[in-house]
């Protein structure tokens, strides 16, 4: 494991969390020298880098996430910067964001969420962050055991077949996608009169992290419940408003957040933490996201 005494530069921890904020020194001017192998090693144990002063710009951003990473990820809901397939501009509107791991509703659910923030908000507009270790760790054994009992399900009844072209060729066929769908755990899938597909998608609420084999609560529920105002588990039945409850009420306790400044940068593990978004109100705010698989 890394010593952080080796790393040329102030280490500070983020909030109460095991995050910790890496930042700008003389030996290290910009993020590109900053020595790889000790900043993942760092990233395996604390789940969520913040690296603070180094002026990143989301082309940047890219570069470096390409770096650290064996792919980037296409995000195929939200807008691309400058046409970039990599770059995108994060959730539209200005309201709350429950925290959720990104793309946990599909099995397309990249390993790390990178976000590098131009302009804050001028007051508000934090992007939260909870540890889904902890989360699983402080939920009562009742629930605990539902969750271990059960999938949460996801249902889509019409997705073009277009989004799924993206993850295998433009000109992918009908069979080619079937090809793909049949291979993707948790999903199951009719192909719509128009050709366009719809899907559902059975998955763990709890899924083991990435590095260590943890289990951690790390899922998209709190947003599917937000929107629906329900969520079914893969048997029919609903998850029980009590236990939304006693979800929200752990999550709201080990909340952290990132208040950001122009140049942040952050790596989030997305097999491991959650994330979301606290309401602000100013248009010029604006944040980029890019996904990778490491
Ligand atoms: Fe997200």
């Amino acid at each position: 494991m890394v010593k952080i005494e080796s790393l040329k530069t102030k280490i500070e921890s983020l909030g109460t969390s095991t995050g910790k904020i890496i930042n700008r020194s003389e030996d290290y001017p910009d993020i590109f020298h900053l020595p790889v192998a000790e900043i993942m090693d760092l990233f395996r144990t604390s789940g969520i880098l913040l690296f603070k002063g180094f002026g990143v710009t989301h082309n940047q951003m890219k570069k470096f996430a390409e770096l650290l990473s064996s792919n980037l990820v296409e995000d195929y809901v939200r807008p691309r910067v400058d046409e970039d397939q990599f770059i995108h501009f994060v959730d539209p509107g200005m309201g709350d964001l429950v925290v959720h791991s990104e793309h946990a509703y599909s099995p397309f659910r990249p390993d790390v969420i990178w976000f590098c923030c131009a302009v804050p908000a001028a007051q508000d507009g934090e992007t939260i962050f909870c540890d889904g270790l902890q989360v699983w760790k402080e939920l009562s054994e009742e629930t605990k055991q539902l969750f271990l009992a059960k999938k949460l399900n996801f249902v889509y009844e019409s997705i073009p077949s277009e989004i799924f072209k993206r993850f295998i060729s433009p000109d992918a066929t009908i069979a080619d996608i079937k090809l793909m769908l049949d291979n993707l755990e948790g999903v199951t899938y009719q192909i719509n009169q128009d050709e366009s597909i719809r899907m559902e998608y059975a998955c763990s609420a709890v899924v083991k992290t990435k590095y260590g084999n943890y289990d951690a609560f790390a899922n998209s529920l709190l947003p599917q419940y937000a929107g629906a105002g329900k969520a079914a588990f893969a048997d029919g039945s609903l998850v029980p408003d009590a236990v939304i409850d006693e979800i929200k009420k752990v999550t709201d306790k080990l909340m952290g957040k990132i208040s950001w400044e122009s140049g942040d940068l952050a790596m989030i593990d997305n097999s491991r933490f959650m994330h979301g978004r606290r309401e602000f109100n100013d248009e010029k705010r604006q944040i980029f996201s890019t996904l990778s698989n490491l």
